[in-house]
């Protein structure tokens, strides 16, 4: 009974940004489950090795660029069958600037690829999961949507997280009826391409340390239980939340 419930059978699940960190491996845990998986990012090579080791396929597209993003459902249905599955993990940063310098260009990118690009994939989805009768979206934000983080300036970042947040809630609530359910998991500190220069500095790693109740640091797997709870059966009444999956940073 508990294993059935993390069964995704056959279900079809897209999942972007999974050439590399968090994406990867949600991918994998996925594909282990059941599903049948498409990656999506830009780095075709990449891709082609996740798709290979989970038997899926690769779609590769630059989701800054909205109208590949709204190619990205079409090609998912032609080449393994309508979505039921939508994992939005693509993200970036991109400026590290303080907010009273971030560049408008930077802060638009932010916002295209980490919240519009979210939002157009779930359109495209949302048909697909109409017609199948049910439907899970997860989003991964960050808990920079959530609290302030001192010392590392992100202000688009973060009002791009806590917009997929807001995004979820609305999405829940008009989607409910379909029975298609819009969550969002915001990671705090993992270790990954985006956190790699953090991790490899003393001083900041020593900060991550401190500031993290339990003793480890955040791993890609640690996070896929979550997205797996959220996207198959064992999370059927859970919709419209943000879960935190942080090692307690934000309950300090
Ligand atoms: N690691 C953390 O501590 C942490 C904390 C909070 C939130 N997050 C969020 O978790 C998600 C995954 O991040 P990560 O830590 O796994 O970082 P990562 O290893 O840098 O992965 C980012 C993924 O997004 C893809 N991506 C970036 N720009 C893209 C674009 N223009 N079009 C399509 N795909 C694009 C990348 O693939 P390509 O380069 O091949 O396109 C890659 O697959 C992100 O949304 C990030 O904001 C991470």
């Amino acid at each position: 009974m508990s294993s059935d419930m993390f069964d995704l059978d056959g279900r079809v699940a897209v999942i972007t940004g999974a050439s590399s960190g968090l994406g990867v491996a949600i991918a994998e845990t996925l594909a282990s489950a059941g599903a049948r998986v498409a990656v999506v990012a830009r780095r075709a090579d990449r891709l082609a090795d996740v798709a290979q080791r989970i038997d899926g396929v690769a779609i590769a597209r630059d989701l800054s660029d909205l109208e590949q993003a709204d190619s990205v459902i079409p090609a998912v249905v032609d080449a393994l069958g309508p979505p039921e599955i939508l994992i939005n993990a693509a993200g970036s940063m991109f400026t590290e600037e303080k907010a009273e310098a971030e560049p408008r260009s930077a802060i638009e990118q932010t916002l295209g690829l980490n919240l519009i690009a979210p939002f157009l994939l779930a359109q495209g989805a949302f048909p697909h999961m109409v017609a199948a009768g049910r439907g899970s979206i997860v989003n991964i934000s960050s808990i920079s949507g959530r609290v302030g983080i001192p010392g590392i300036p992100q202000a688009s970042y973060a009002a791009s997280k806590a917009g997929l947040s807001g995004l979820t809630a609305e999405l829940a609530v008009q989607w409910a009826r379909h029975s298609i359910r819009v969550n969002t998991v915001a990671p705090g500190f993992f270790r990954s391409e985006i956190t790699g220069p953090l991790y490899d500095s003393e001083r900041a790693a020593a900060y991550l340390r401190r500031n993290t109740p339990l003793p480890k640091e955040g791993s890609a797997q640690d996070i896929v239980g979550a997205v797996l709870w959220l996207a198959g059966d064992a999370g059927n009444y859970v919709t419209g939340q943000t879960i935190v999956v942080d090692g307690g940073w934000t309950t300090r």
